[in-house]
């Protein structure tokens, strides 16, 4: 297990007729992973992109891609997302009856696979499956926009998934999203959590760089 957090800025606060461009410049400012909103207008309400701009971007950076499928019937656009070059691939437990399944999916075709809860799903609705997967994304706003304030009941939810993995020996990488900055950021550490995703805090800053360093703490 890594000791060193890994920040993953969100795209989603970016310029949207200059992605690419933004892809480069988080590369250039420290970012470890590109994450990926990816919104389909039904398990949220706005549409934000498809497998191709998955596909275009992995060709603006060697940063591994985080996608996170805010989508109903995640299977069909796990695979999609595995064509088009992300990395990981993170689908919601609300929005899935097959979760282990879908899981299951993703790991075979070679991909890190993560289960994300929403502030209102406890982790028990994912406990049989967290052995299935590489990462447990804890939601700290309700998924569908950027800029929200961090739901600050996501600590008690995080510090429970790492004690439960370290209980189990599993290798979980927790992921936090939704109003991360340099102050939540440093809580949601300081519970548990290794990897912290960012919006709004990246993007709004003048230094980006400095911005991702104090993120990582
Ligand atoms: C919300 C998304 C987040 C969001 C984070 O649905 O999953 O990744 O973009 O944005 P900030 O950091 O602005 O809360
Ligand atoms: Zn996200």
């Amino acid at each position: 297990m890594t000791d060193r957090t890994i920040v993953a800025p969100s795209i989603l606060s970016a310029d949207f007729g200059n992605l690419g461009e933004a892809c480069r410049e988080l590369e250039r400012c420290g970012a470890d992973w590109i994450h990926l909103d990816v919104m389909d207008g039904h398990f949220v309400d706005t549409i934000t992109y498809g497998p191709a701009m998955c596909r275009a971007l992995s060709r603006y950076t060697s940063l591994p891609i985080d996608a996170h499928l805010m989508v109903d019937e995640p299977l069909r656009f796990a695979e999609l997302f595995a064509e088009a070059g992300a990395d990981t691939i993170t689908v919601h437990a609300e929005a899935d009856r097959h979760l282990h399944r879908t899981l299951q999916r993703i790991r075979s075709l070679g991909k890190k696979c993560a289960v994300a809860l929403n502030p209102a799903t406890g982790l028990d609705a994912v406990k049989w499956v967290l052995p299935e997967c590489d990462m447990l994304l804890i939601m700290s706003v309700n998924p569908g926009a950027g800029g929200q304030r961090f739901i600050a009941s996501a600590l008690d939810k995080i510090e429970q998934a790492r004690r439960f993995a370290d209980e189990r020996g599993l290798e979980l990488l927790i992921e936090v999203d939704g109003g991360i900055d340099a102050a939540t950021g440093a809580l949601c550490r300081a519970r548990g959590a290794n990897v912290l995703v960012a919006g709004s805090s990246v993007f709004s800053s003048t230094d980006k760089a400095g911005m991702i360093a104090s993120l990582r703490g």
